[in-house]
């Protein structure tokens, strides 16, 4: 078997350095995205899903996207492992909302702190435009997700409001942020 990483797809981006690339989601992918972000349901407040999610939630995911013609993507490793995932999902099921988006990202705890979740936004951001978005929104927990808050930092999202005890997971009572960027 040859070690050449393989071509990527015109859709796909390759990642000079970390022997991954960026693609549309598939079907095939979503076992794996499902437990990237169970891991996190059950360790962390990054998330405020207290019950694992079933694959049928990422089923719906996908399907939906794609009918929203939204972003839903997923960076792999030359094995063809997934990494990471991103997406942006309405904001707001009602009509006027529809340039708005909320974008979630989440890298596999191997995979993180090695410059992949930067890759990973930035291509989403440049799919999110393209799929014609004016607004995205992150949502994020501050007191676990503090490189969260510093990559969308880095990509130009701004402190757009601050939410004081809406979550409670684990006992403890939590604030989330609104980070916002203009496309
Ligand atoms: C958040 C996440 C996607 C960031 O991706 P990553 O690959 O780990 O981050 P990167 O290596 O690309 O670094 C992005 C920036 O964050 C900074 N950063 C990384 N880890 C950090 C940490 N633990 N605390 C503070 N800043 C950190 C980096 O220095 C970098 O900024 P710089 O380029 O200005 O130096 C990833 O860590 C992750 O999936 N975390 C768990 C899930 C999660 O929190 N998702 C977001 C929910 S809101």
């Amino acid at each position: 078997m040859s070690d050449t990483p393989p071509v990527p797809r015109s859709d796909a981006a390759a990642l000079p350095g970390h022997g991954a690339r960026i693609r549309p989601t598939e079907a095939e992918d979503l076992a794996a995205i499902r437990d990237i972000y169970n891991h996190y349901v059950r360790t962390s407040t990054v998330t405020f899903d207290e019950e694992e999610t079933e694959l049928a939630v990422w089923e719906h995911k996908l399907t939906l996207l794609a009918e929203t013609g939204l972003p839903f993507l997923v960076a792999v490793d030359v094995a063809g492992t997934v990494l990471g995932f991103a997406y942006a999902q309405h904001w707001r099921a009602k009509s006027a909302y529809r340039f708005s988006a909320e974008n979630t990202i989440y890298l596999s705890p191997d995979a993180a702190g090695r410059g992949l979740g930067k890759a990973l936004l930035e291509a989403l951001l440049d799919a999110s435009a393209r799929a014609g978005l004016h607004e995205l929104i992150a949502v994020i927990e501050p007191t676990a997700a503090g490189a969260s808050i510093a990559l969308h930092r880095r990509y130009g999202f701004v402190d757009a409001g601050h939410l004081k005890g809406v979550g409670v997971k684990f006992g403890r009572t939590l604030d989330v942020l609104f980070l916002q960027k203009s496309l």
